[in-house]
């Protein structure tokens, strides 16, 4: 195919949109990405929000652009359905094919119907059969809200009483808003997680290297959940066999089910796993329609191929699944410095400093949560406020290398936060 030289418009202000950008800014067909609205590491930031879909469609006709949506909000609200009606390219799916993402029990329903593998499970409005049904199981239970609730929509259940609680929290005390009014009551599974994401065209699918994130707060995966802790890439646990099971039992009928819905799936398409490691089987925990954010960080850095091909490829001609995607074989890990508080509560406006005292091979600070002030300085703006990536030879040297970064940034003493265990449970680094 004939790939054309265009501007990028990257719609988010995150990590995983300051890597896309980073990544695609590389292309030889890129010209400039511009980021909507972005953060105090990217350039190019023009000032108009992820929902303000007119001013973005004027924006990208003026400046000829390719889109490229990160976070789930605006495709739930159909920029891309309008995109395309002004003909303009972008790389995402419409608003019916995000239901896959936006309504849980739309994607427990359709796994259901297209035999993918996931735990059974029921859906409720109502709160008292709601209760009923919890007090009838014998098995742990997950309670989830089914619209979009920023990743905290879902409790996991270690007893009776907390089943009971979470449906009080999301459809009397309405935590989660709307979103919590239906729930979806499922079994817990045990096992391993890992992230599984392509890129797809609406029926041919192009995996990514596989990731894990680690979504709680604490060491050791404990804690409440966050939007993602750290993340590396590879996930050792999807071996060839798992690969070759993910792809068949999950992946592709995924694909070919939402196009004989009507709705095929052009975008980013994401499988949360839960891996039950005796049986070797996945199971899928939830659907994203986007990349994963901190996944795509360190999938970014251990991309070989130009995206940008790979991504005008799914918008127009189709991908060809003879031509896969290459990586480095190195490993790669990301670990998110974040502000002290988070999830909760937290501060912003901190000075940053260190940011530039490692520059170093393979090393790379992707900005999350920032901002610069009027001085150019670069400003604490969010929860998660830094992604810092490394290469290493494997999960354990990418660690230290990204430890060693992390040691020399700060924005005031006891302010920041990290995980110290990202890339290897058994070794723990300073705070
Ligand atoms: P979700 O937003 O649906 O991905 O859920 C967030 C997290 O909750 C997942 O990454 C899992 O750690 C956990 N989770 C969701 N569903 C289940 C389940 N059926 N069994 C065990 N853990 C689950
Ligand atoms: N890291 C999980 C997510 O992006 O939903």
């Amino acid at each position: 195919m004939y790939f054309n030289k265009k501007n990028i418009l990257i719609v988010g202000s995150g990590g995983r949109e300051h890597a896309l950008g980073w990544k695609l800014a590389q292309s030889k067909y890129a010209i400039n990405v511009y980021y909507a609205e972005g953060n105090g590491g990217t350039f190019s930031n023009i000032n108009i929000k992820p929902d303000e879909f007119q001013r973005l469609s004027l924006f990208a006709k003026e400046h000829e652009c390719f889109t490229i949506v990160g976070p789930e909000i605006p495709l739930a609200n159909g920029i891309v359905d309008l995109f395309t009606e002004e003909n303009l390219p972008i790389f995402g799916p419409t608003k019916g094919a995000a239901l896959l993402e936006s309504s849980k029990s739309y994607a427990k329903h359709f796994m259901k119907e297209n035999q993918i593998p996931t735990s059974n499970f029921s859906t409720f409005s109502d709160i008292e059969k709601a209760k009923d049904h919890v007090l009838g199981q014998t098995n742990q239970l997950v309670i989830k809200a089914d619209g979009l609730a920023a990743g905290k929509g879902v409790v996991v259940c270690d007893t009776q009483d907390e089943a009971l609680a979470a449906l009080d929290l999301m459809m009397v005390e309405n935590k989660f808003g709307l979103a919590g009014h239906n729930v979806i009551i499922e079994e817990r599974l045990f096992g391993e997680e890992a992230s599984f994401i392509a890129i797809c065209d609406g029926k041919t699918i192009m995996p990514l290297a596989s990731s894990k994130d680690h979504k709680r707060i604490l060491d050791n995966d404990q804690g409440p959940n966050t939007g993602g802790m750290g993340s590396y890439s590879p996930a050792p646990l999807i071996d060839s066999e798992l690969y070759g099971k993910i792809i068949k039992d999950v992946m592709e009928p995924t694909v070919r089910g939402m196009s004989m819905r009507g709705q095929p799936i052009k975008g980013f398409i994401y499988a949360g796993i839960m891996v039950d490691t005796a049986r070797k089987q996945p199971y899928v925990l939830e659907y994203n329609v986007r990349m994963g954010d901190p996944e795509c960080q360190p999938i970014m850095m251990r991309l070989k191929s130009d995206l940008f091909e790979y991504l005008q490829l799914a918008d127009e001609e189709g991908l060809d699944s003879s031509q896969p995607l290459e990586w480095q074989n190195e490993a790669s890990v990301c670990v998110i410095m974040a502000a002290k508080g988070y999830p909760g509560k937290y501060e912003k406006g901190k000075w940053i400093t260190g940011l530039n005292s490692h520059i170093d091979h393979g090393i790379m600070i992707f900005h999350s949560g920032t901002k610069r002030d009027e001085q150019n300085r670069v400003l604490t703006n969010g929860g998660r406020v830094l992604s810092v990536c490394a290469l290493g030879s494997d999960t354990m040297e990418a660690a230290v290398k990204v430890y060693s970064a992390v040691e020399k940034i700060s924005w005031g003493s006891n302010e920041q936060y990290f995980r110290t265990d990202i890339g290897n449970a058994t070794f723990p680094h300073q705070k």
